[in-house]
């Protein structure tokens, strides 16, 4: 059984669907990165998962119960970590985690309380008001409080979104540290490289369905190849050597102040100017070429 499986959903807001056809299945012990732009859907995607919003079309299983039917015996199964900390800073470390472990009525609440702050590395914090804890502390308190029920899937939209590097970081192992206990994680993302550190597989969503799928380096093999050339020019030479790799069968992106020629190691002699920078090609490049969305 796939912890999610979602055939043909479908969100409207009025004149916007948010969701649009959307087939999605994650199988259980994977990490699944939902990698797309801003607006692409994807915490709509999540919100239907937890119940809080109802589709409109389209079949919906999670952990093997019909939504919106059954949301709440799936809502009470999985852990979902909010993107905005709305921690209670009154009371310790500690207390934040029991008072979850109770409302989801954990049968050993000292035992799950323990269990949640070593995985997040917060054992030696536990008595520590929440208001005194540093942004990177409360940020892994606000993950360690989703996992508290010890949930079989982990929800996280955007989980480091708007964070500094440092806290992104800490975020990342802690992300990594869940996924290689086996614990089945749907994490959306439009940073690529959060996408490419964590994710097992990739589903690249735009507009409000998936547009492709798969490992990360085998979505590189498959949409850009294995080289990119880079090339800093004046615009003009931008533009030229761009119409010339396009006519050669190229695919060609802009990348900032440069133009990034895909695939470039299929490229005829005299297509790749001889000051190109050429590198492996990434993530990046696949994401670019298919939402037509400049990287962030
Ligand atoms: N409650 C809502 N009411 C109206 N439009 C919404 C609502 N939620 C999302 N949308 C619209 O649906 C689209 C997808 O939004 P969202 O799921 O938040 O995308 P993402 O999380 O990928 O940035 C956007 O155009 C957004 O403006
Ligand atoms: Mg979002």
């Amino acid at each position: 059984m796939a912890a999610i499986e979602l055939q043909g959903v479908v969100k409207r807001f009025g004149p916007i669907t948010a969701v649009n056809g959307l087939d999605l299945d994650v199988p259980e012990g994977i990490c699944l990165g939902l990698l797309g732009p801003n607006g692409a859907g994807k915490s709509t995607t999540m919100r239907l998962l937890t119940g809080q919003a109802i589709a409109d079309e389209g079949k919906l299983r999670v952990l093997g119960f019909d939504l919106p039917k059954e949301s709440k015996p799936a809502r009470a199964a999985m852990g979902v970590v909010p993107q905005l900390d709305n921690l209670d800073v009154d009371v310790t470390v500690e207390d934040n985690l029991a008072v979850y472990a109770r409302l989801y009525r954990v049968a050993d609440v000292g035992a799950a309380v323990d269990r949640a702050l070593q995985i997040a590395r917060l054992t030696d914090r536990r008595d520590a008001e929440v208001d005194k804890l540093s942004g990177g502390m409360r940020r892994r308190l606000l993950l360690a409080r989703g996992l508290v029920h010890d949930p079989d899937l982990i929800l996280l939209d955007e989980p480091t979104v708007g964070l500094d590097p440092q806290i992104r970081t800490e975020l990342w192992t802690l992300i990594g540290d869940l996924r290689a206990r086996g614990t089945t994680i749907l994490m959306s993302t439009h940073y690529i490289e959060e996408a490419e550190r964590l994710a097992d597989e990739v589903a690249v969503m735009h507009k409000g369905r998936i547009i492709s799928r798969g490992r990360p380096a085998d979505l590189i093999a498959e949409h850009a190849g294995r080289q990119t050339a880079e090339v800093y020019a004046p615009p003009q030479r931008l533009a030229e050597l761009r119409t010339a790799a396009e006519a050669a069968g190229l695919r060609v992106r802009p990348a900032g102040p440069a133009i990034a020629i895909v695939g470039s190691e299929r490229a005829d002699n005299g297509v790749i100017p001889e000051d190109a920078v050429v590198r492996a090609a990434t993530l990046e490049d696949v994401f670019v070429l298919l939402t037509g969305e400049e990287a962030e």
